[in-house]
């Protein structure tokens, strides 16, 4: 019988990036730390990583980023205070929210020189094994967890995932494009991938999302990785490597929901809408409110 690959245990969140599109929100505060609804957009991100069975949570922080590292401690205090005025219920989210003692790292990333950088930073952390790499900016929302469906995928084929949805043919000059060797197939070979192609140049109109599962050799091509695009270390060419020049298989799976790119404005803007939306407790009041503004 086939060895089963190796279980996907551990999951590094970039969070050291400088969040210049959000300024000045992002001058004191995170970008990561905003808020969908009432969850900051990087617990959203995690509640993610633990649905799909990940135990340990890798940060990658940078300056100004320590209320993260509040975010994921316990707050004695408050826990006690909720206790005494009887908040039953918001007491118990945020114990259930809270990751078990030892399940998170964190280290720092001490310049911003690029997400390829920061995934880097990781490497001791995740030592020797595969892992799960989440962009926190970007909200994958729908009904299976997009990183649950890619670990399954994994659990089959082992080797490196990348998940992907199409875009609109004319716009793949924005994106992460991959050429696949079965474009209707719900998990596939990669067989290129190619930074932001104009229309005409793209092997697909199949985006990189930002969530990915990655072989640990990926460390040693970043450590290697010269600055590309906007002269960052980019994650994007290391993985090109992985694919080319290491010959590792990379899959393509095929994300179903929608992707809501809380680094831009309107991708946050609309992450609230439907997130607030799909909320039980506030659907109706919301729905209403919204078709009230709509309507001036
Ligand atoms: P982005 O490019 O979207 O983040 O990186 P940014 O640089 O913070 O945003 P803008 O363009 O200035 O508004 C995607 C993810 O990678 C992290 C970011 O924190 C974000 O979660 N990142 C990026 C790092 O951790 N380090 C970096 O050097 C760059």
């Amino acid at each position: 019988m086939p060895k089963s690959p190796a279980r996907i245990r551990k999951a590094v969140f970039p969070v050291a990036g400088l969040g210049t599109r959000f300024l000045p929100a992002t001058k004191a505060m995170p970008k990561e730390m905003l808020t969908v609804v009432d969850r900051p957009v990087i617990q959203h991100v995690v509640d993610e990583a633990r649905a799909a069975g990940i135990e340990h949570f890798v940060f990658v922080t940078g300056r100004n980023k320590g209320v993260i590292e509040d975010h994921f401690d316990i707050q004695f205090e408050l826990e006690r205070t909720l206790a005494e005025r009887g908040k039953e219920k918001e007491l118990s989210t945020l114990q259930r929210d809270l990751p078990s003692a030892g399940q998170t790292s964190f280290t720092r990333q001490q310049s911003a020189l690029g997400l390829g950088h920061a995934v880097w930073c990781a490497r001791e952390i995740v030592g020797d094994e595969p892992f799960a790499l989440l962009l926190p900016d970007m909200l994958h929302f729908s009904a299976e967890p997009c990183l649950s469906k890619m670990i399954k995928a994994y659990n089959e084929v082992g080797g490196n995932h990348s998940a992907v949805s199409p875009v609109p043919e004319d716009q793949t000059h924005n994106y992460g494009i991959v050429g696949v060797e079965d474009p209707k197939s719900d998990v596939s070979k990669i067989t290129t991938m190619v930074e932001k192609p104009k229309p005409a140049d793209a092997p697909s109109n199949l985006h990189i999302t930002g969530r990915y599962i990655l072989q640990p050799e990926i460390f040693e091509l970043l450590e290697k990785q010269k600055p590309g695009a906007g002269n960052e270390i980019q994650i994007t060419d290391a993985m090109l490597g992985l694919l080319e020049r290491e010959h590792q298989d990379f899959y393509a799976v095929r994300f179903e929901g929608e992707i809501y790119d809380c680094g831009s404005k309107l991708g946050f803007l609309m992450a609230n809408v439907a997130y607030g939306l799909s909320r039980e407790d506030l659907s109706a009041p919301f729905r209403a409110e919204l078709n009230r503004a709509l309507s001036k």
